[in-house]
């Protein structure tokens, strides 16, 4: 791997989680030779404005992987193990933003803040938790670590654009039919004011798919495979960021005051609790944010505890994730190198 100017491709560029990795690559000068933005194959590929520049991409085709070292992929779930081993076979690190491989023993699934150790474990492929679990850990893991944890409530109040460009454009459009509307008639089960308490697929057995990854992915993350975990979660009209309603029980009693001390020292965590002045996380406040925000953090008992967690799905529950990951990959490499 060249750590010095890798030449790093994306696929799903022109996706909501591509142009946000796009965005951020920039912010963070991360080093390259040569970006490759791909999207869907066939037609002329797209161009982009972000952050004043235009990028064009082209049509995916398997030569885009010759001589890559690290391949970002946001594209949909289900191509994610078409395309991964095409990277690997040629050489390249796929960090995976899709939901396939996580929950693979072999597949490092990593949030840089709670177990950036597992990442030296990969064979090629490291994967990025959902967009509501890496959030949630960054906020759970520093109280796990000082108090353990012996289940935890969540509520998730998740926005449109953790289901992609289409979902939001439609709901946009929706949003604004409904107005026009005068909101006659309006489709109990669609999104413009409303609330959808399923998020992903039925999974047959109590849960849609995304409370099954937020149970599952967080004890991966946690190393804590028994840990009880009770997720409902919601799509709510909102653009960007998800929030979640978390109450937990430690094993340890804490006092007053003594969460507030562990979050606040924190790696990636920003406490927003000034309940006079009507200040807490809100997804608008998250939305281009890279610290997971808490507020409302509260004892409800001895052992039981409260908070409300915002942040930004695409850049901490994607992007950011993804990038951060790639940073310690090529800080490993270099040191691997001497
Ligand atoms: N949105 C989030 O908050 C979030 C968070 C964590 C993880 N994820 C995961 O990240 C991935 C991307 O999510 P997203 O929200 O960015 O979705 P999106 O906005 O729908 O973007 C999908 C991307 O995939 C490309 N694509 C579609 N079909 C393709 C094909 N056959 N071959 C290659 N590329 C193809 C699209 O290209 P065209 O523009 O040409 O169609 C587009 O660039 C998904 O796996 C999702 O589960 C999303």
């Amino acid at each position: 791997m060249n750590t010095d100017k890798p030449i790093i491709v994306i696929l799903g560029a022109s996706g909501l989680v591509g142009q946000t990795l796009i965005s951020i690559l920039n912010q963070r000068e991360f080093p390259r030779d040569e970006l490759r933005l791909c999207s869907s194959p066939g037609g002329d590929g797209k161009q982009l404005a972000i952050d004043g520049k235009t990028y064009s991409t082209m049509p995916f085709e398997e030569s885009v992987f010759d001589g890559a070292d690290i391949v970002f992929f946001s594209g949909p779930d289900d191509l994610a193990p078409q395309y991964a081993p095409m990277a690997i076979n040629k050489g390249a690190v796929v960090i995976d933003n899709s939901a396939h491989f996580r929950m693979k023993p072999s597949v490092p699934l990593i949030v840089p803040e709670v177990n950036a150790h597992a990442i030296s474990k990969h064979s090629g492929i490291i994967a990025n938790p959902n967009c509501t679990t890496s959030g949630l850990v960054c906020a759970l893991a520093p109280i796990r670590e000082k108090l353990g944890l012996e289940w935890v409530s969540a509520a998730s109040y998740q926005a449109i654009s953790g289901a992609g460009l289409k979902q939001k454009n439609d709901f946009i459009a929706g949003t604004k039919k409904a107005i026009e509307d005068n909101f006659q008639n309006p489709d109990p089960y669609e999104l413009p004011f409303n609330l959808i308490p399923a998020v992903g697929s039925y999974t047959g057995v109590q849960n849609f798919s995304e409370e099954e990854r937020l149970i599952n992915e967080t004890r991966k993350i946690l190393e804590q495979p028994t840990l009880k975990i009770y997720p409902t979660c919601v799509r709510v009209p909102v653009i960007n960021a998800h929030s979640i309603a978390v109450t937990f029980k430690t094993s340890e009693n804490f006092k007053e005051g003594e969460l507030e001390y562990i979050l606040n020292n924190a790696d990636g965590v920003r406490i927003v609790d000034d309940l006079t002045n009507r200040r807490f996380p809100t997804p608008v406040s998250a939305d281009g944010i890279d610290d997971v925000l808490v507020g409302r953090i509260r004892r409800f008992e001895e052992n039981i505890g409260g908070m409300w967690v915002v942040a930004d799905n695409l850049r901490k529950g994607a992007a950011l994730n993804s990038i951060q990951i790639a940073e310690i990959l090529l800080k490993h490499e270099r040191e691997k190198n001497g």
